[in-house]
């Protein structure tokens, strides 16, 4: 296991730089990746110190997040290029992702988080309770392009993102038609996002994009729990704290034909 002294010194030689992908012009480039470096933080807390130490061969930092592009499989899991590969973004404290990790041993599972503790509760959750199949990194997930090349995710699954309510931060909101074009040109065909929110408004923000994107939109419903896939839903965190407000669920399912 890499120790974080030798990760600060920069000791990445077995890992390939990034592959030329001059052709796929980046969507979401007009927007740079709002995040620190980790190794550059003067006052690191301790799950950036897990991240680079005694984390770093389940978790992946900012820096070498990218190199993996195009090689997740073989390279972060040991698997074939047609073992599935799904990704949850924004895994929060990580009891969904530990959850589809347990339960999908015959998948590869990726989560993508931008803090430093949900991400490291997240993969200690899953590891730690038997996963063998999970893996996470940190990185700005508004930057995909950066992660992965195209057609490389199975499944994806995007669970109460932030919903930026304020109208000047409508900017900042995860799906946008951009990010919705590059999502559908990053995973395979026959594969599907998952989408829930509690806010009202981002969700109609959503669908109404979702419509016009390239996926098919054959899931959706303004109150989940009361829909015929209440029976087949995991509730995470986050929805727990909403549903005990007496707030519905709101769901899409994104098929990638
Ligand atoms: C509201 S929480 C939801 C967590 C979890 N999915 C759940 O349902 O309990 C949103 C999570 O997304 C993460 N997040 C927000 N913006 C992100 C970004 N641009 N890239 C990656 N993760 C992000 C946050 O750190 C947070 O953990």
């Amino acid at each position: 296991m890499r120790t974080r002294s030798d990760i600060r010194k920069g000791s990445m030689s077995n890992e390939t730089p990034p592959k030329d992908d001059a052709q796929a012009p980046d969507p979401s480039s007009s927007r740079r990746p709002r995040m620190a470096m980790t190794r550059k933080l003067p006052d690191p807390n301790d799950y950036a110190d897990q991240l680079l130490g005694e984390w770093s061969e389940y978790a992946f930092d900012e820096e070498r997040a990218p190199l993996m592009k195009g090689d997740w499989r073989a390279k972060a899991f040991g698997v074939g290029k047609d073992h599935p590969l799904d990704l949850e973004i924004g895994t929060g404290n990580g009891y969904h992702f530990a959850h589809l990790a347990k339960k999908n041993a015959d998948r590869s599972v990726l989560g993508i988080e931008i803090k430093y503790k949900p991400l490291i509760q997240s993969i200690k959750r899953a590891v730690v309770g038997g996963a063998k199949n999970a893996r996470i990194l940190r990185y700005d997930a508004g930057h995909l392009h950066d992660l992965f090349a195209d057609g490389e995710l199975n499944n994806v699954y995007i669970h109460h993102p932030d919903p930026w309510p304020k109208k000047r931060q409508w900017k900042h909101r995860l799906i946008q038609a951009e990010f919705l074009v590059l999502l559908h040109r990053l995973m395979r065909p026959g594969t599907y996002v998952d989408f829930k929110t509690d806010s009202a408004d981002y969700f109609e923000w959503s669908i109404e994009r979702f419509h016009q994107s390239p996926f098919k939109v054959t899931r959706e419903t303004r109150h989940l729990h009361q829909s015929e896939w209440a029976g087949e839903n995991f509730v995470t965190h986050f929805e727990k704290i909403f549903l005990a407000k007496g707030q519905p669920i709101h769901y899409a399912r994104l098929e990638r034909l």
